[in-house]
């Protein structure tokens, strides 16, 4: 029995609620609810209801998503690593140049994120002969992945990374965490002409103004943004036609709807089973 909001009907008869940004208030209206779903792998959209009743959480976290994920990040990691802008650019101008090209292997990508996503990511990097390391909140070990772990241990892993991609959610501890002092730290003795950003976790992760800052000065050489604060990306953004920079309309990863559905039913078929739920949002976390 699906109800589509608002038409929800009674709404006594609700007992799970599949939702993205719900208005403030309006989840503790359901007095049978039991669990909410998120159709989103972020869930700081629900997390900010000060009414948000006291229900297990579910955030999404499938295979079609991983996989379009890991397909978004290859294609921009590749895009750096093969100086894609810089091709454009001379194709536009009909000239025909040869740049110094490194392998892969001589090329370090670091991801902030060990998660569903981030874990996948690394796997594929690791495939494409780059030299992988990834950075989390807790100590993680990953065959032939150089870790690091939580603040004491981010400035090691940003010194040895040329390609930063992004894949954590937005909580009070990483908002902001993208600006001019972290892109400083960055390597700067990387095969690539300098440092990349990835960004595809959450906008408020970044400080756009940095991010402008940092290529200007040379901190970044380029950036691939697929988040925004706020979104839609404002028109008058210098961001749209900065020539190091590629915009994308937070599409890094939407799940087929046929999967989201699939995913939902299959917990609430656990949990009618008296088992227990996958990917529950730990709120103290935040994720
Ligand atoms: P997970 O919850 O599985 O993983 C989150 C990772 O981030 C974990 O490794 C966690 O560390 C790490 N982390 C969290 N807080 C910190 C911190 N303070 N310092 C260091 N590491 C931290 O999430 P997913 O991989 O499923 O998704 C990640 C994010 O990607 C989502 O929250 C969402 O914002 C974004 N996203 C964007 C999409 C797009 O289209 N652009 C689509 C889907 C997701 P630990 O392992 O120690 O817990
Ligand atoms: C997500 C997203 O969090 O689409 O799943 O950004």
């Amino acid at each position: 029995d699906l109800r589509l909001w608002p038409e929800t009907g009674a709404k006594e008869d609700v007992r799970y609620a599949l939702v993205w940004d719900p208005p403030s208030g309006e989840l503790a209206s359901y007095p049978n609810l039991e669990v909410i779903f998120s159709s989103g792998a972020g869930v700081e959209h629900i997390l900010r209801d000060p009414e948000l009743p006291p229900l297990p959480i579910v955030r999404l976290a499938e295979p079609n998503l991983t996989m379009r994920m890991s397909e978004h990040v290859m294609l921009h990691v590749l895009l750096h690593h093969r100086q894609i802008l810089d091709y454009l650019e001379h194709q536009r101008s009909r000239r025909w140049r040869h740049l110094r090209q490194p392998g892969a292997d001589e090329v370090r990508v670091g991801v902030m994120g060990l998660g569903v996503l981030g874990r996948d990511v690394v796997r594929k990097l690791m495939t494409l002969g780059f030299q992988v390391a990834g950075w989390s909140r807790t100590p993680k070990a990953l065959p032939g992945v150089e870790t690091y772990a939580g603040k004491g241990e981010l400035d090691s892993f940003l010194a040895r990374t040329d390609i930063l991609v992004v894949l954590l959610p937005l909580t009070e501890e990483t908002r902001g965490i993208l600006d001019r002092a972290l892109f400083a730290r960055l390597a700067k003795d990387g095969a690539l002409p300098g440092p990349v950003l990835i960004n595809a976790g959450r906008g408020a992760l970044q400080v756009e103004t940095d991010i402008l800052a940092a290529l200007e000065a040379g901190d970044l050489w380029a950036a691939s943004l697929d988040v925004f604060e706020p979104e839609p990306l404002s028109r008058s953004s210098p961001l749209w036609t900065h020539p190091r920079v590629v915009i994308t309309p937070h599409i890094a990863s939407i799940s087929d709807e046929r999967a989201v559905v699939e995913h939902v039913l299959r917990q609430i078929a656990a949990h009618e089973a008296g088992k227990p739920l996958d990917h529950l949002v730990d709120r103290e976390r935040g994720y």
